[in-house]
């Protein structure tokens, strides 16, 4: 099995990096997870659509937790999610891409830069032998998700965009 290093490579594109179900636990329970596997060792969410149903052509509703496959495709279901406005994504903290700048700095309410790297979990549910490839963060959408971030006891940085937008201007004037 390869390492989570690889499936950032355009060889090795591998979506079955399960979240390690801690994180799902401390943010609290969410209604629907639009891209969850077929065959899955705990659920992530209330509902689940796997790519047997293409969570991408279904209706999204409530509460949404969001760890979209790698690559290319995690824009739109960013994008996605922005439309929703109201869920927590878990992504890749690679904050100079233009994914980042389009669907993150310019949309969301909070970030939560996730202190070390996550160790991801097989889908039968074995924890990964390595850590990613890259350091992760969780992006809340909708003020619900802000207080469900800021309230999860998980270590790292947040960072409330509004706010820094509102600081900044303060200074201006
Ligand atoms: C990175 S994994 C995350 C799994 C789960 N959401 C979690 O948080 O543990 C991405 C998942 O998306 C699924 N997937 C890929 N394309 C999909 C589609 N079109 N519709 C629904 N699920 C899809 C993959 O099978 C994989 O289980």
């Amino acid at each position: 099995m390869s390492g989570m290093g690889s499936h950032q490579s355009a060889k090795a594109i591998k979506d079955e990096w399960l979240t390690p179900p801690e994180i799902i636990k401390a943010l609290g329970c969410f209604d629907l997870d639009p891209c969850a596997p077929v065959s899955r060792p705990w659920d992530t969410a209330k509902h689940h659509f796997t790519i047997e149903d293409d969570g991408l052509s279904k209706e999204w509703f409530g509460r949404v937790w969001l760890n979209p496959p790698y690559g290319k495709q995690t824009g739109i279901w960013l994008d996605r999610l922005v439309n929703h406005g109201n869920g927590i994504a878990l992504i890749f903290a690679r904050t100079e891409t233009r994914m980042f700048f389009d669907y993150v700095w310019s949309k969301a309410d909070e970030i939560l830069f996730l202190k070390g790297r996550l160790f991801f979990h097989h889908s039968n549910g074995q924890k990964a032998k390595f850590s990613g490839g890259a350091p992760s963060c969780l992006i809340a959408y909708g003020g619900g998700n802000v207080r469900s971030l800021r309230t999860s006891g998980l270590e790292g940085k947040y960072i409330n965009i509004e706010e820094k937008a509102a600081s900044k201007i303060d200074k201006i004037f």
